[in-house]
């Protein structure tokens, strides 16, 4: 656990006693994935000069392939359940789902950069979360600008099912053990506690763009806006317990600051 993680626990009173050591632990696969611009100014060259330069691994794989499944790495993960893990899935059908996967093409998450680029130096990334703060912003053409648009509620996004699956464990523990190490972890709702999908995605965006800009997702004024920017009506947001939204919150708001990512904040 980072140190930064270390102090956010350390602030952070339990609600019940620890059952269970470190719930997810702290090691990755790694890919080293060459970068695919000359951006000049990108995430990974800020990182270092910000308190995420620990908490940031450079070489972490945001999306799992074949390479990813050996017997070793299946006696590890299985034993984590849900989201963050391989609990419950056999080794067969991973084996097979993760070899569909089975080219390096499949670690870049743009693999069409190349030929989509039109001689743009920087790849631009917009997440869409679902919040209430949407809805009437206007934001529409500045985030259809942006070279690759991640939208949260895909149900209907080409693809979709595959970047969820290859984002299950390693992003997902990547992000609770290292950004999102919420006190929940030491309680009876680890089990059901993980990060929200949106923030995997934003988590997973900032380790493989060059520049992010999220919108509709939490902020401080949220009280404002309605749960979400396509409610029927207003409604409070909501939060699950499954989930720790305020701390996802503080995390947006420290990434902002830090530079590393620009969050849409006011109407
Ligand atoms: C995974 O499947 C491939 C065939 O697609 C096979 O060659 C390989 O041995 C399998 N690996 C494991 C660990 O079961
Ligand atoms: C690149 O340029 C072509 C031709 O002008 C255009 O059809 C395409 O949409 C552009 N792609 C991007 C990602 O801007
Ligand atoms: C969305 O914005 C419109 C126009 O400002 C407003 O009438 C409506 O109540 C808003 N919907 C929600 C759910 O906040």
């Amino acid at each position: 656990t980072s140190d930064k993680a270390k102090s956010i626990i350390s602030s952070l009173k339990p609600v019940a006693k620890p059952t269970e050591p470190d719930f997810f632990g702290d090691w990755y696969a790694t890919d080293d994935v060459p970068s695919q611009t000359n951006c000049p100014n990108n995430i990974r060259k800020r990182v270092p000069q910000t308190q995420f330069a620990e908490m940031f691994l450079h070489n972490i794989p945001v999306l799992q392939w074949a390479k990813h499944f050996t017997p070793e790495e299946y006696q590890r993960l299985r034993h984590y359940g849900g989201a963050h893990g391989w609990g419950g899935v056999s080794a067969e059908v991973l084996n097979s789902s993760l070899g569909i996967l089975n080219t390096p093409a499949n670690r870049l998450m743009f693999d069409d950069w190349e030929n989509s680029a039109n001689g743009s130096k920087c790849i631009r990334c917009a997440v869409v979360g679902n919040g209430g703060i949407l809805n009437g912003s206007r934001k529409g053409k500045e985030i259809d600008e942006h070279d690759y648009v991640f939208r949260v509620n895909g149900a209907a996004l080409k693809g979709m099912f595959f970047i969820l699956f290859g984002l299950r464990s390693l992003t997902l523990s990547f992000s609770s053990s290292r950004f999102l190490h919420s006190r929940l972890l030491k309680t009876g709702a680890r089990r059901i506690y993980r990060p929200s999908t949106g923030a995997v995605m934003l988590l997973a965006a900032i380790h493989t763009c060059d520049q992010v800009d999220a919108y509709g997702f939490m902020t401080p004024d949220y009280r404002l806006y309605s749960d979400h920017y396509y409610d029927k009506q207003q409604h409070p947001v909501h939060f699950y317990a499954n989930h720790d939204m305020r701390m996802e919150m503080r995390l947006w708001q420290e990434l902002h600051n830090a530079g590393l990512m620009n969050l849409f904040m006011s109407k």
